[in-house]
């Protein structure tokens, strides 16, 4: 049967996907993929998306994809009217304090994240007061209102550079206690934390890793940082999604595992199929918001526009600068 014009307009996206979507799937993803397509050209709007987006999102969608560092530095150098965050809502928020005049829209705002959710402004102030002089290093998973209180953000592909660049033997980081802890364990720098912690990281175990290397001899495991400290002393390697990206596109394990978020593994499968993986995975409630359904209803309607309030936005812009120019 000859090709209709849609088909062939997608044909070559789903050569980047065939290895992940089966072509029974294909036909109705084709249809919204085609349709953000021209309205991204419509709106002159580029679409950032964050790792764990789903691989229709990722390799099929988006104009910039990465951890959240790279999201954070390529949304400074993005030329259009409009940005949309296929992420959760602290990363629109990054893109908005770094963009003040483009559109930001995130497809759905409750799109969140439990680590922005467990501390506030006023946690940090209390923390301040009990530690005067302790610089306060804030991860960049939290609300904008929080990073306006902070000396610096990080992420967790460059925690490590941003508390020993401090150059001081004791550090407020938060919130969350893990990454906190391994990096405490890493640098010898003391580290006064919050008790905040991914949902999806916070479930991995050490038996879990033990069991998966009994499963499967031979497997490199890949551990994220915000994963407790005795399930990174299991794993082969920690670091960033992006970091772990870079692993398995350098090295080409036989088999890895991936302690972290499912769509991770799936987005790297459809680009090294002759990688194997292996899937004790979470899902991230909040990164699954985010569907091509969404993504379109968001330029139709030029939907959930993210705005910040002046007297916070230059204060946090101000926290993330500083670590972006580190
Ligand atoms: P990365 O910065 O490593 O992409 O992590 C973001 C995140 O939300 C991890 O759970
Ligand atoms: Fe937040 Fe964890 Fe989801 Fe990342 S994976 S957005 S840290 S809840």
């Amino acid at each position: 049967m000859p090709m209709n014009a849609l088909q062939a307009r997608t044909a070559p996206l789903y050569e980047r996907v065939r290895h992940v979507i089966p072509p029974i799937e294909w036909p109705s993803f084709a249809e919204e993929i085609d349709a953000i397509l021209e309205l991204k050209r419509q709106r002159r709007a580029v679409i950032l998306a964050h790792n764990y987006q789903t691989p229709e999102i990722f390799h099929c969608v988006a104009d910039i994809v990465g951890d959240s560092l790279a999201l954070a530095r390529e949304a400074m150098s993005v030329e259009a009217d409009v940005i949309l965050l296929a992420g959760v809502h602290f990363m629109a928020e990054t893109a908005k304090l770094l963009n003040p005049s483009k559109t930001v829209l995130i497809p759905d705002t409750e799109a969140g994240c439990s680590l922005a959710e467990s501390i506030t402004p006023a946690d940090i102030r209390g923390l301040r007061a009990a530690h005067p002089g302790v610089p306060v290093v804030t991860y960049v998973n939290t609300s904008a209102a929080v990073k306006a209180e902070s000396d610096i953000c990080c992420t967790s592909g460059n925690v490590r550079k941003i508390v020993e660049g401090l150059g001081v033997p004791r550090v407020i980081l938060l919130p969350d206690e893990y990454l906190a802890q391994n990096v405490a364990r890493e640098t010898g720098v003391e580290v006064i934390t919050w008790n905040g912690h991914c949902e999806v990281h916070e479930r991995f175990t050490p038996a879990d890793i033990r069991q998966l290397r009994e499963g499967h001899p031979g497997v490199i495991v890949l551990a994220h940082p915000e994963c407790p400290p005795d399930v990174v002393a299991e794993a082969d390697f920690a670091g960033s999604t992006a970091m772990m990206n870079d692993f398995v596109a350098q090295k080409r394990p036989a088999s890895v595992a991936l302690i972290t978020e499912c769509s991770m593994s799936d987005n790297l499968a459809a680009q090294y199929p002759e990688v194997g993986f292996v899937r004790p995975c979470n899902l991230c409630p909040h990164m699954k918001r985010i569907t091509l359904p969404g993504i379109r209803a968001a330029l139709q309607e030029m939907r959930h526009e993210v705005t910040i309030a002046p007297e916070i936005a230059d204060r946090a812009r101000r926290a993330v600068e500083r670590m972006l120019a580190i």
